[in-house]
């Protein structure tokens, strides 16, 4: 093979970017753009597909020519993007209909509620492992299909098209190729995630017509040729970006396991070719798909918000104005001074499931600062991550020994570290920090043969920090149930 280089597509909730990697895993340039939010109503999160599109098609080619490349040098591109937000369009123009609908929408925390308590809703539960909550793409495609009038008919007839992002870049990467991949399937409720199809139970649950569906596919196998952006390259790998993170870090095995602080943040536990069902508040996904061989599946920790804490914390309050300051607010103090921040914007994710939650802030006093307020800030990422750990060591029997991370705030020492202290166990940060992006590399450079196997890739994964936990514990736990007590005031704020 005479290609040097693999591209990768990170099409993010809050930014898209473009990244060119070598054979050695290493990056060689990366070209990123942010894009609109839209905040209609509260609770609402919208953005426009159109210009996230626009964005991927100028990113690739300032990406390789960043990286001194042509286009007929890179071996194959792979997508990692944000799950579960959805977007509809139009088959014929290509135009999106209405603004894409993000995951952290809760628009249809109603409907949601409804819908929980019909018959066929466990037969829902069951065939898609998950619970029924407002971050899915299932109830969103009613939603939308209920508030366009005529569109039911229209998607009845094949006229109107629904994906997550990966399904809409690759239909406009190849100019009308209308497929998924496993990982980002197994994220609507509509797929049963033993067959690994759409399950025709679940659509008629959800009253959603099959026609507009994309076709699934597995993450790591050649998906089509791209016709623009990288005209003639190969699409080798789709992939949910937390399920891209899981493959960057190497967690191939059963029972390794990696937290990406992002956006939110997102602990997933490789369980293997078994399907895990959790019965502690956890969600059963599939980790990724090997065209030819059986699934691989993990256990997931799903937190709505952690980095977007730190970007309230700068836009909406401005009280810091970049979101690494906000480490050095935090370090103007000594502990958070009795304060706690529980961050429930969209309702509270695992191991809670609690849609009709909304955040607080307590413990507040004269003596609070903005320097505790950073501190309650970070302190609610490692809270959150300590709930799901907690949930993911009483799920499997078995106790996490150590934490990978990876994501924007891992930049963060202080973060980092008390995180490794409220979940008494090390947390090591990886070399390649960009493990969403790489992951989507590593599957596309598997699937056209520019990397050989799965060992191999292990061999790029190197230590680059670790912090060691050196909280007392009996502090660590009184800290632990003043949180939990901050949570369950989240819960009877909506009456
Ligand atoms: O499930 C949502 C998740 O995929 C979003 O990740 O990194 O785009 O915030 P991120």
């Amino acid at each position: 093979m005479t290609e040097r280089y693999v591209v990768a597509i990170d099409q993010g909730t809050t930014s898209t970017r473009c990244i060119v990697f070598d054979r050695r895993g290493q990056l060689v340039s990366l070209a990123q753009q942010e894009h609109k939010q839209y905040y209609p109503k509260p609770g609402w999160v919208e953005h426009d597909a159109a210009e996230i599109w626009r964005n991927v098609e100028r990113l690739g080619p300032e990406a390789l020519r960043r990286a001194g490349a042509t286009v007929d040098q890179v071996a194959a591109v792979g997508i990692a993007n944000q799950r579960e937000t959805t977007v509809l369009w139009d088959r014929v123009t290509g135009q999106p209909i209405g603004h894409a609908v993000v995951w952290q929408d809760t628009r249809t925390d109603t409907m949601v509620s409804e819908l929980d308590t019909e018959p066929g809703a466990d037969g829902v539960r069951h065939r898609s492992a998950l619970p029924l909550a407002t971050y899915f793409s299932g109830p969103r495609i009613r939603w939308m299909l209920d508030h366009h009038p005529g569109l039911q008919e229209r998607a009845e007839r094949g006229e109107v098209l629904f994906g997550t992002m990966e399904t809409w870049l690759i239909w406009k990467l190849t100019g009308g190729l209308h497929v998924t991949d496993v990982t980002n399937a197994s994220r609507t409720l509509l797929l049963d995630v033993h067959t690994l199809d759409w399950s025709p139970e679940s659509l008629a649950f959800f009253g959603i017509p099959r026609a507009m569906l994309p076709d699934v596919r597995p993450s790591i196998g050649v998906f089509g040729t791209a016709t623009a952006a990288f005209p003639g390259v190969r699409i080798g790998a789709a992939l949910g970006d937390q399920q891209a993170a899981l493959f960057g870090q190497t967690c191939f095995a059963p029972g390794e396991a990696k937290c990406t602080y992002g956006t939110g943040s997102f602990l997933l536990l490789n369980t293997g070719s078994e399907l895990v069902r959790s019965t502690h508040g956890l969600l059963s996904t599939v980790a990724y798909q090997i065209k030819g061989e059986p699934a691989a599946y993990a256990l997931e920790g799903s937190i709505a918000i952690t980095g977007s804490l730190v970007q309230w914390f700068r836009d909406q309050l401005e009280l810091i104005t970049s979101a690494p300051e906000i480490e050095t607010l935090a370090r103007t103090v000594t502990d958070n001074g009795g304060c706690y921040i529980v961050p429930a914007f969209s309702g509270l994710y695992a191991p809670y499931w609690r849609s009709e939650a909304r955040g607080v802030i307590v413990g507040l006093t004269s003596y609070i600062t903005k320097g505790h307020l950073a501190r309650a800030v970070l302190e609610a990422s490692a809270w959150q991550t300590r709930e799901v750990v907690d949930a993911m060591n009483a799920d499997s029997g078995l106790a996490l020994k150590t934490l990978r991370v990876d994501g924007g705030m891992t930049a963060d020492n202080l973060l980092m570290q008390f995180i490794a202290d409220v979940l008494d166990v090390p947390v090591v940060r990886p070399l390649a920090a960009e493990t969403v992006s790489l992951g989507a590399a590593y599957g596309a450079g598997l699937a056209v043969g520019y990397w050989p196997d799965l060992e191999g890739l292990r061999q790029n994964w190197h230590r680059a920090a670790q912090w060691l936990p050196t909280m007392e514990a009996t502090k660590r736990e009184t800290e632990y149930a003043n949180w939990q007590r901050a949570v369950s005031r989240t819960f009877d704020w909506i009456q």
